[in-house]
């Protein structure tokens, strides 16, 4: 599904797709906001492309709220407790400069893209949360004197007990930013290569060889700016994150709205945002997260109706979309050097919620690295570094569901038949001894896959309410008669 920021395509032409080799200094897989943001930083210095397998934020960057924040949750206690003082002020400085670059840049290029300077908040309606409400509040405040304030009412119409307030943030809408920054990048003679799909990354003779829709694209240096890494190993990305989807849902609210960006403390969080549309104004609501592949929180959308008319009892609803975000096992991005054994090759992953001002402190790090030059920040967001030893519930838990479901997949004979499947329905079962994930469509046609994921061999479960095979593992997702549509698989399914 398409989300609202999406519409903006109709206003642009397609990139066209790769049609010959090329050598070229810099390649960079993935034209969402990271590789947009890359290329404009390099595409002044060097030659640089970049290789989009579908289109230009057609993937997380497309299906963000658009919240251009430092206010990452409450998450500066965390990560003082969890790593030190002196890191969560570095976390907190680079996420700032993030923000002010996304503002230059805007206004540097003359991008028109409804920026609006704003507060965030993230508040609980419980009593007995203020206390971590208080305690963020606290954490931010010996990181940077006056950032945030602790506020007892907020303008989201909703009964609080307590909230922290970060000043001078911002929200936008992102595609009609990345379209700026595209923009930009052909000015000075990148190129954007759209439909164009990376199967291959090989290393031969100190430069790389990116293979793309039977072309080959030779390259000093690459970046992953995929959401998820399109390469297993030596970088081992799968064992250290997982994926989470949202539910996303644009209302008419037909009253006026409010000023400011929120999240609620309790998860699973809902997050809330205006949008400025010609005259009017919308809200975004977005939350109601759950592991991807896993039957938790299927009825996203009614939970988020149910809340925003609580607010709003007359809001239309007139777009919604899931979104898809990898997840850190330590909750901080990965950024740098894909694996300490290949050089010049560079990866930016694991934004959690917050890829807007991530995906900024990404390129800038990326292209510091490419040009050689220091970054203070590299340290702390380093793709190499051997954890998360402080997160091993989450790591516990990833690998029982990986286990689980590859085991699943060997052993568990499902009892269901054929026939017990509903109009509309998906699920697997067993047709003479092979297991096979079928899908029946509402006008009775069936379709029928093997339901292994292309990835790593995982057991697939099939979102009843999207109507797609969703892998429990690393979160890949395959429409009902087996096209991969989201990483890290980009290889379908095989069908029957
Ligand atoms: Fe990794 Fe499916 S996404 S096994």
């Amino acid at each position: 599904m398409n989300s609202y920021w999406e519409e903006e395509r109709k206003n642009h032409d397609l990139f066209e797709e790769i049609k010959e080799d090329k050598k070229v200094s810099v390649c960079i897989i993935g034209g969402g906001l990271t590789g947009l943001q890359t290329a404009y930083n390099l595409s002044d210095k060097l030659d640089v492309v970049i290789l989009e397998k579908d289109r230009i934020c057609g993937s997380t960057s497309g299906k963000t709220t658009g919240k251009i924040t430092s206010q990452h949750g409450v998450f500066y206690d965390y990560l003082i407790n969890s790593q030190s003082k002196e890191f969560a002020k570095m976390y907190l400085e680079a996420n700032e400069k993030a923000i002010q670059n996304i503002k230059d840049i805007i206004e540097k290029e003359e991008i028109e893209c409804d920026l609006e300077e704003e507060s965030s908040y993230v508040f609980t309606k419980q009593e007995t949360k203020l206390d971590m409400i208080k305690n963020e509040q606290k954490a931010v405040d010996k990181l940077q004197k006056e950032k945030s304030d602790y506020v007892k009412e907020i303008e989201l119409p909703t009964e609080i007990s307590g909230a922290i307030e970060f000043k001078n943030q911002a929200q936008f809408h992102p595609l009609k930013y990345a379209y700026g920054l595209a923009k930009a990048i052909i000015k000075n003679d990148g190129k954007i290569y759209e439909n164009t799909k990376v199967t291959d990354i090989k290393r031969e003779n100190e430069k790389y060889v990116v293979y793309a829709n039977k072309n080959k694209v030779i390259a000093d240096y690459v970046v992953l700016a995929t959401r998820y890494p399109i390469m297993n190993v030596p970088g081992y990305y799968f064992l250290k994150m997982y994926q989470s989807t949202s539910y996303a849902m644009v209302f008419d609210a037909k009253k006026k709205l409010f000023d400011g960006m929120y999240i609620s403390y309790e998860t699973p969080n809902v997050s809330f945002r205006t949008i400025r549309d010609g005259d009017r104004e919308l809200l975004l609501a977005v939350g109601y997260d759950y592991k991807t592949g896993t039957e938790e929180l299927r009825d996203g959308y009614q939970r988020l109706e149910v809340i925003v008319r609580k607010m709003y009892p007359d809001a239309e609803v007139l777009y919604k979309w899931t979104a898809e975000d990898c997840i850190s096992l330590d909750k901080i991005p990965y950024i740098g050097q894909y694996s300490s054994i290949m050089k010049n090759l560079y990866i930016a992953t694991g934004f959690n919620k917050w890829g807007v001002t991530s995906s900024n402190v990404a390129a800038n790090i990326i292209t510091d690295k490419i040009l050689q030059k220091e970054n203070k920040y590299e340290e702390i967001f380093k793709s190499t570094r051997i954890e998360p030893i402080k997160n091993r519930q989450e790591m516990g838990d990833m690998l029982k569901e990986a286990n689980k479901s590859i085991l699943l997949s060997r052993f568990k004979i499902p009892k269901e038949e054929l026939d017990n499947i509903k109009i509309g329905e998906g699920k697997i079962i067993k047709i003479d001894n092979t297991k096979v994930g079928v899908y029946k469509s509402k006008t009775g046609e069936i379709y029928k896959v093997k339901p292994i994921c292309t990835h790593l061999g995982c057991e697939l479960y099939f979102n009843n309410i999207e109507k797609i095979w969703e892998c429990p593992c690393h979160g890949s997702k395959f429409t009902y008669d087996g096209k991969s549509i989201e990483v890290p698989s980009n290889k379908d399914l095989k069908t029957f």
